[in-house]
């Protein structure tokens, strides 16, 4: 039986809270995370965190190819406009879309989930994930990205200021 959703997110946690006890190198034990969510959910074919500095995100910690979108403006892409509209955005088929930024031929579906801080609701970054299967994302992926949005915002570097 498929993993809860639940449990996937304890064990990518887990991963998360036992490399930031050992290092103070945040983007060590995002990466680590990052490992354990591609073990649990292989569909996610990339997974990236994107950071909110000023009027632009700028590429963090990621698994997966190259992408040459290092660093992205407010408003352009997937990942630009979950920030200009303050929303995740769920995209079941990429090449459906006009604003959008192709990482690699091959992504074909793509999920971007906000990190806000709890204290306001500032926009921190947001985690972006994509998919070669089409349609590859759902509420569970959702839930379970929150879940690390959550606690991604309390980390030190990533939440600044
Ligand atoms: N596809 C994103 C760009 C980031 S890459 O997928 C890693 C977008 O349209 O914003």
């Amino acid at each position: 039986m498929a993993a809860s959703i639940d449990s996937i997110a304890d064990t990518v946690l887990g991963e998360l809270e036992g490399v930031l006890s050992e290092t103070a190198e945040w983007q060590s034990a995002v990466l680590a995370g990052w490992r354990v969510l591609r073990e649990q959910r292989p569909h996610y074919h990339w997974v990236g965190l994107y950071l909110l500095e000023g009027n632009e995100l700028r590429l963090g910690p990621f698994l997966g190819a190259p992408t040459e979108h290092t660093r992205i403006p407010v408003g352009r892409g997937v990942c630009g406009a979950a920030v200009a509209e303050g929303h995740n955005i769920n995209v079941p088929d990429v090449t459906a879309l006009d604003n959008y930024l192709s990482c690699s031929p091959s992504v074909q579906s793509e999920l971007v989930v906000l990190i806000r801080d709890p204290r306001d609701e500032r926009i921190l970054g947001q985690i972006d994930v994509d998919s070669h299967k089409p349609a590859a994302f759902d509420a569970d992926d959702e839930q379970l990205l929150e879940r690390i949005a959550r606690r991604l915002a309390e980390v030190p570097g990533i939440r600044v200021g």
